[in-house]
């Protein structure tokens, strides 16, 4: 994190979403395959004509988004299966998701296919990383809009002693960071689409009848903005999560940034590790402010993100202190 920290800091001006989706792919392709994307530029070139071609429209005419985006997903699997034929001659004791799913067997001891594998990891890279990217863009956003909260993030790191090792029990003491990452992820949720559920047997709810085999849809972003859960809903304010208020515990399921129950987000804990070491090492020593005539209304799809792409100027600061806004 530290090479970006630096690199950012160098370039002074940016366009902040396009850096961290650059950061969070990183991550994701040294954990899912243990390849980094920043000493292998190719694979992050043909990841993003692939990601970028997702929601383009199906018809496959030479030049459009989608064929390419169909031949840089042929080309990402085939990336793929050259790293499965490295490990299966040469296995290593990486421990990365493409190891892991390489020993998995079921009860009957099957191991999964190599399409499969292959589909899993993929899967996993889309939805490990644009979802991260969206959460830090928006943790940076708000930090720079709301210094206050940006300099008690400060107090708590330099109440910590500023630990240089980050461990499990060095980030249960960051008790603000964490309620300032629920109430980021409370307000701007990165997956804004609605959640569904098939129902399994009859039931009522609310006074509705609800028939076995029916969809149901849960909404992430109307649950966060619901007034008779949060005070002040559209505010950005990280206390309602403090013990003394702790707004979300008075109903199941009002938090739901990760949806809820057994399909609930595979990568949560995950996730909610690297905003954490990412925000608690941003805010010791980095400064940033949002510069001017930009607009930072939020396009959701596939993931919410700032319609310029949150263009800051970015420094080192020494001393530490405040965060300037427009
Ligand atoms: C801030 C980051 C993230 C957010 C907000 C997020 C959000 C979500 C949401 C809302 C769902 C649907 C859950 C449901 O229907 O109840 C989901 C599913 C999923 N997420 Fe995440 N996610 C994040 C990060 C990650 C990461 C880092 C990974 C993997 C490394 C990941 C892997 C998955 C997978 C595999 C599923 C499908 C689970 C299933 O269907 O059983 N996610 N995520």
């Amino acid at each position: 994190m530290f090479d970006y920290l630096q690199k950012w800091a160098q370039i002074g001006t940016l366009t902040w979403y396009d850096e961290l989706k650059r950061y969070t792919l990183d991550i994701a392709c040294r954990l899912l395959v243990g390849v980094s994307t920043a000493a292998d530029e190719q694979l992050e070139k043909v990841y993003e004509i692939w990601s970028d071609g997702l929601l383009s429209i199906p018809v496959r005419f030479p030049g459009s988004k989608f064929e390419r985006a169909v031949r840089a997903r042929e080309q990402l699997l085939t990336q793929f299966d050259k790293l499965i034929d490295q490990r299966q001659q040469n296995p290593t004791i990486k421990q990365d998701i493409l190891s892991i799913l390489l020993a998995a067997k079921d009860e009957e001891g099957n191991a999964l296919s190599r399409i499969d594998i292959k589909d899993n990891v993929l899967g996993m890279l889309v939805a490990g990383h644009e979802t991260l990217t969206s959460a830090l863009s928006s943790l940076c956003q708000l930090l720079a809009q709301h210094p206050e909260v940006l300099e008690m993030l400060r107090a708590e790191q330099l109440r910590l002693g500023n630990p240089t090792t980050l461990t499990q029990e060095t980030l249960k003491q960051m008790t603000y960071l964490e309620q300032v990452l629920k109430e980021v992820l409370r307000l701007i949720p990165p997956v804004v689409r609605s959640g569904s559920r098939k129902v399994v047997e009859s039931s009522e709810f609310g006074g509705y009848k609800i028939p076995q085999g029916w969809d149901v849809y849960y909404q992430i972003p109307e649950t966060h903005q619901d007034r008779q859960i949060y005070k002040n809903s559209a505010q950005f304010d990280p206390d309602r999560f403090s013990p003394e208020r702790a707004e979300d515990k008075q109903k199941v399921f009002s938090h739901i940034p990760f949806g809820g129950g057994i399909r609930e987000c595979l990568g949560k804990e995950f996730a909610r590790l690297e905003i954490k070491i990412f925000a608690a090492l941003i805010v010791r020593k980095y400064q940033w402010e949002l510069l001017p005539n930009q607009n930072l209304a939020r396009t959701v799809l596939p993931f919410s993100r700032p319609r310029d792409g949150l263009k800051v100027k970015f420094w080192r600061n020494e001393s530490g202190s405040g965060v300037k806004s427009y």
